[in-house]
């Protein structure tokens, strides 16, 4: 649920004046001054279970009794632990000492730590959120009923469900969830079992006021909603972890348990935290990478506008502050956040995993380019395996790229193995601000895009659609109207095309095209008081990839450190921050034989968000051969040529080229007969640069010089807007898949054999109007 974010601390600048906030001094303890004001006497607010025989004992029941799981009256621990391993934080030194600051070496690329699929599926996953304690009974008998129908796998069960398990505190009602546990496992229906953490259930807010997060103008943000907890707390995470304990214990032996759903959508609605215990955790964080007082300084500029700090206490995150919060520290701030958020799912896995060692666990992950601050690159080295959820955008006319391009980030945040989608929807959402129901055929699309880019299970948020609650108008794969709807007749259809595909499950993806992405660049380049607001990170990443898509071209998504040997193509959008051994990595593309292409605002600052001194592109100006001592961004209304005709917006640059050659000048604007696209011959490749944000016509142009050169072919020859993207297995079997997005029949050069319809593909497919093929190639 992307765009329901609450970004916290975006936009201190246009913030009000800072909070009246009492910030606690560092390292002192947590006040628990709030009144625990639960009703511990109140009746138990309970669903009804009446129709379900609590006294039925789970199968493979652990010793775990409801009396053993009850949560004991101890005080929960004040101390807020910090994000990382401890270390001894040292002594101030007297004087500045003058090391390299300490950062935890950023990843190469995603190494999920098994190296199996282990949930015990050897077909493809179906299934979805399921949310039985949301109904009566009978409703619970008939959705096993239908599940089987659909042909319904593997389910994620108990996201939501901490209030319905222990209603108050120490009073566990598992009843129900034993129930529905041995139902699904009689069924023969997998289980991705939540931790039930993901809300905290209101006795323990009541309880524990200080659990709640805060914003930068530090506005708590209450109960009645959901993920009203702040990460860095670490009342809540003992609770959490008890409660994620008790369901361990209560299920390890199931049958039905095939996966950990570590909480959910972990920082979707709360990325950035500014309470008192985000504070203390902040400045440990600090303290671990400076050491010093001094080194942080330094990092930071604090010479600049009297920042200067001269200990750790006196450090806060970037609250509301009259100007531009300082931007080192902002981005520090991103970066301690995700690492919060990481460190809050790595303690609910570590609580389950010594109770189920053999379980895998994992979380569902927001992969595209419309969540920012978690930085799943890191968080990929922790879960056993990559899950994701993906909503299109309704009002978006090409809504199937954004999904794809989704897809195939969430395949480089896997390390190019196969992956989850946890949910995606069967039609319309409640949150966007017009939420319509797809289109025919579209939610099988939808979910064969995932599959033909890596995906070996393919759920949804939800299985039956909620009567009540915020997300009533959500849909499901079995909506408000029931059986007797054009949804429940695709849910049936699209479980019996997966189970046609059982042949895909296992086979990877491989382009030969790479698109260096990274979180870190991203937060860096949308930081304010830069050249111009209109520079967006992800801008230039979607143009070049749609023209990618359009082609039949694929692209695997990788971090800049990541393995760029084999990619013929290495496209580089704004890299505005990149580290000098990162800058290295994507020059020694271009010195090995690929074509790099990076476009402008990259290479600009190192990883403390510091100017590159000496000119523009800093990083990147010895591999493209160009020098450029001035920025000329353009003003919202204006527009240039470049001397093929194709128009430009946004950005120039004055570039002197030292050893480029100039591809394309401009004609007008700023600087005109200026260079605007560069070519610089590095070893066995090139590398280019292209300093304008380019219209349709000219990124395909440029597309076309880069596809000429580098030597990257479609997968197959596909018309516009059917889409193409080759799964291969280990034994070298092709798997083609071609989705028809358009309206028109399609026709496609293919040879072998339909797995859908069973039918032999002999030199040619031909798709309907909305139709998809998946052909094993011989
Ligand atoms: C996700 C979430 C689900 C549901 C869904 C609605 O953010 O994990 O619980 O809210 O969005 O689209």
């Amino acid at each position: 649920m992307a765009d329901d974010v609450t970004d916290t601390s975006s936009d201190a600048s246009a913030a009000p004046a800072a909070p009246a906030q009492s910030v606690a001094a560092d390292a002192e303890a947590v006040t628990d001054a709030a009144a625990p004001v639960a009703d511990s006497t109140g009746p138990a607010q309970t669903p009804t279970e009446e129709s379900v025989s609590t006294a039925q004992a789970p199968a493979g029941e652990s010793a775990t009794t409801e009396a053993s799981a009850t949560t004991a009256e101890e005080p929960a621990s004040t101390a807020e632990a910090p994000a990382e391993p401890a270390e001894p934080a040292p002594a101030e030194p007297a004087k500045p000492a003058p090391a390299e600051p300490v950062e935890p070496a950023k990843p190469a690329q995603a190494k999920p730590a098994r190296q199996d699929w282990p949930i015990g599926l050897t077909v493809l996953g179906y299934g979805g959120d399921y949310n039985p304690e949301q109904w009566p009974m009978a409703t619970r008998l008939e959705d096993i009923e239908l599940m089987r129908e659909a042909g319904v796998n593997i389910v994620s069960l108990a996201i939501f469900a901490w209030a319905s398990i222990e209603p108050r505190e120490g009073r566990y009602e598992w009843a129900w969830l034993d129930n529905i546990m041995d139902r699904l496992a009689a069924a023969g229906i997998k289980v991705a079992l939540a931790t039930a953490t993901a809300s905290p259930p209101p006795w323990l807010t009541m309880k524990h006021p200080e659990i709640l997060p805060r914003t930068a103008e530090g506005v708590v943000l209450g109960q009645g909603g959901r993920q009203s907890y702040a990460p860095s707390s670490t009342v809540y995470r003992d609770y959490a972890v008890k409660m994620a304990k008790a369901m361990a214990e209560r299920y390890a032996k199931h049958p039905a348990l095939a996966l950990w759903h570590i909480d959910n959508e972990i920082g979707c609605h709360v990325p950035h935290d500014f309470s008192e215990s985000a504070v203390r955790g902040f400045r440990t964080w600090l303290r671990r990478k400076y050491r010093t007082i001094e080194r942080l300084n330094e990092a930071w500029g604090t010479a600049f506008w009297s920042q200067r700090y001269g200990a750790f206490k006196d450090v806060l995150p970037p609250m509301a502050a009259p100007t531009y919060a300082n931007p080192s520290q902002q981005l520090d701030f991103a970066r301690y956040s995700s690492d919060t958020l990481l460190e809050h799912y790595r303690k609910l896995r570590d609580a389950v995993r010594p109770i189920t060692p053999d379980v895998p666990a994992t979380t569902n992950f927001m992969v595209s380019l419309n969540t920012k601050w978690m930085d799943y690159f890191r968080w990929a080295q922790e879960v056993d395996l990559v899950a994701t959820d993906h909503y299109t955008i309704a009002a978006d006319p090409e809504r199937e790229i954004d999904l794809a391009l989704a897809a195939d980030m969430t395949r480089g945040v896997a390390g190019g193995k196969r992956w989850i989608l946890m949910e995606h929807s069967s039609a319309a959402v409640n949150w966007q601000p017009h939420n319509r129901a797809k289109g025919p055929g579209e939610m099988l699309r939808n979910s064969l895009a995932h599959v033909a880019r890596g995906a070996d299970s393919v759920m949804f948020f939800q299985f039956r659609a909620s009567k009540a609650g915020a997300e009533k108008f959500h849909s499901a794969l079995v909506p408000h109207a029931g059986r007797e709807s054009a949804i429940w007749r695709e849910s049936v259809r699209l479980g019996e095309v997966l189970t046609s595909l059982a042949p895909v499950a296992g086979s990877t993806v491989r382009a030969k095209v790479a698109l260096v992405f990274d979180y870190q660049a991203w937060w860096a380049t949308e930081l304010d008081s830069h050249p111009s607001e209109d520079v967006s990170y992800g801008d230039r990443i979607r143009a070049l990839y749609r023209d990618l898509w359009y082609r039949g071209i694929t692209v695997d998504v990788l971090p800049p450190g990541g393995d760029l040997s084999g990619y013929d193509l290495v496209l580089v959008p704004t890299l505005y921050l990149v580290t000098d051994e990162d800058a290295a990595n994507i020059a020694s593309a271009a010195e090995n034989g690929a074509t790099v292409a990076i476009t402008y605002f990259s290479g600009i600052v190192d990883e403390n968000d510091q100017i590159r001194l000496g000119g523009y592109p800093g990083a990147f100006r010895d591999l493209l051969g160009v020098r450029t001592d001035e920025f000329f961004p353009l003003l919202a209304t204006e527009q240039v040529t470049l001397d093929d005709g194709t128009r430009a917006d946004v950005w120039t640059e004055r570039i002197e080229t030292t050893t480029a050659e100039v591809v394309r000048s401009f004609t007008d604007g700023p600087l005109p007969g200026g260079p605007a696209i560069t070519r610089n011959t590095v070893g066995q490749g090139a590398a280019w640069y292209v300093a304008t944000r380019q219209d349709e016509a000219g990124t395909t142009a440029l597309m076309d010089a880069l596809l000429a050169e580098s030597g990257v072919q479609p997968e197959a020859q596909v018309p516009r807007g059917v889409e193409a993207v080759r799964r291969r297995s280990e034994d070298g079997t092709g798997f083609l898949f071609l989705l028809n997005h358009t309206e028109e029949q399609a026709e496609v050069p293919a040879n072998g054999t339909d797995l859908v319809t069973g039918a032999a593909v002999d030199g040619s497919v031909t798709l309907a109007a909305g139709a998809i093929a998946v052909v094993q190639e011989p």
